[in-house]
């Protein structure tokens, strides 16, 4: 059988990672790469760190908007699919890499299964919300990694096509917990004494009022912050004329994955607006402050472990500072085999 992968952004590197491990020797697996991060720190060094294959195909669409670049990836990997006529092609999660993959294969009758289908925001202005929507409406297999997310297929009428596999960040999160635990935490904080932040989502980075106000509160913190700069808030900062490593706040590179989940490991706590981080907070029992309004990992909040900050950033610093929340072992990502049940799901059709 052959499955044919797309993935375009930094998160659906690491959910490939797994799945490539799990298809070896029992696929072929060909690995398009839309090229919508293509800094090396945003895209080669996933690929060497987590031993995933070199991609068979780079469509090197870079940045642009989203329409231009949608649609630019929609042309290209047309012509990808019609080259290999996979057996199943398999996209991850809900960029606009996502998107163009499942609407090319579904113009040409190529079968697509969504890895992390039926997470929901329910928030339409996240152009995340309308690549995961409209994406599961198009697939044919509905890989869910959570029970909510299980129901929200159910609600909107795709029930029959769901498939409650885990997720497959979880599995490449244990993998790597145990062999980063003795790293040593990053250069100039002590183990325990600092926080890990991210921003990258427009709602936070393309207003300059919010930026600057979520950044007040991060300079007034009382531990130092590691702010992993993306390079799209490094772009939006410099034009809003913005400092950003200012009071605590320490503007740095994005990590290499490894030295992510280390640096998470060893944190006080996380601050985010990714949706990933919060789960990996969770999974190592970190507490998060997501700077949004909602989030598509309910558990982490349910548990205690996640609390959101969302319009009134004013909160920010008090929030983050709070006690540590009560222990769990609640397991709702599943024990980190998702990646063997998704490949034994495309291996049997489905
Ligand atoms: C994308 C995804 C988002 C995901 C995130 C992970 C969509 C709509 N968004 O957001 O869901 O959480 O990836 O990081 O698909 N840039 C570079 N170098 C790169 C990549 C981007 O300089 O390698 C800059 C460019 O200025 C670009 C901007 O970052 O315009 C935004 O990149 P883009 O891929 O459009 O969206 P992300 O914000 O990364």
């Amino acid at each position: 059988m052959r499955i044919l992968s797309v993935v375009g952004a930094r998160p659906q590197f690491v959910k490939l990672a797994p799945i490539a491990h799990a298809l070896e020797g029992r696929a072929e697996h060909v690995i398009v790469h839309t090229g919508q991060h293509y800094d090396e720190l945003m895209s080669d060094v996933f690929f060497r760190d987590l031993g995933i294959p070199r991609p068979d195909e780079n469509l090197a669409v870079g940045s642009g908007s989203h329409g231009a670049q949608t649609g630019a990836m929609l042309a290209g990997l047309e012509i990808v699919f019609e080259r290999y006529r996979p057996d199943w092609i398999l996209v991850y999660g809900d960029t606009n890499s996502t998107l163009a993959a499942a609407i090319a294969a579904v113009k040409i009758h190529l079968p697509v299964a969504h890895l992390e289908a039926g997470l929901r925001s329910f928030n339409r202005q996240m152009p995340e919300e309308h690549n995961r929507v409209l994406t599961d409406h198009a697939s044919d297999l509905l890989l869910a990694p959570t029970e909510a997310a299980m129901r929200h297929l159910a609600d909107e009428g795709l029930a029959e096509k769901g498939l409650l596999v885990g997720d497959v960040m979880t599995d490449v999160l244990y993998s790597i917990r145990d062999s980063v635990d003795a790293a040593p935490v990053p250069e100039g904080v002590r183990p325990g004494d600092y926080y890990i932040a991210t921003l990258h989502r427009p709602d936070n980075t393309d207003d300059p009022e919010r930026l600057r106000a979520i950044i007040d509160q991060l300079a007034g913190l009382s531990r130092p912050v590691l702010l992993l700069t993306h390079p799209r808030l490094a772009r939006l900062a410099g034009e809003a004329g913005l400092k950003l490593t200012r009071g605590a706040v320490r503007s740095v590179a994005p990590l290499p994955y490894p030295d992510l989940v280390s640096a998470v490991m060893k944190s006080a706590g996380v601050v985010t607006d990714s949706g990933g981080l919060q789960k990996e907070a969770f999974l190592l029992r970190v507490p998060c402050t997501t700077v949004r309004s909602e989030t598509e990992w309910v558990e982490t909040v349910e548990l205690g472990w996640n609390v959101l900050v969302g319009a009134d950033v004013a909160a920010l610093r008090d929030v983050v500072a709070r006690p540590a929340p009560a222990p769990t072992d609640a397991a709702p990502y599943g024990g980190g085999n998702a990646a063997e049940v998704v490949a034994d799901a495309l291996l049997s059709g489905g």
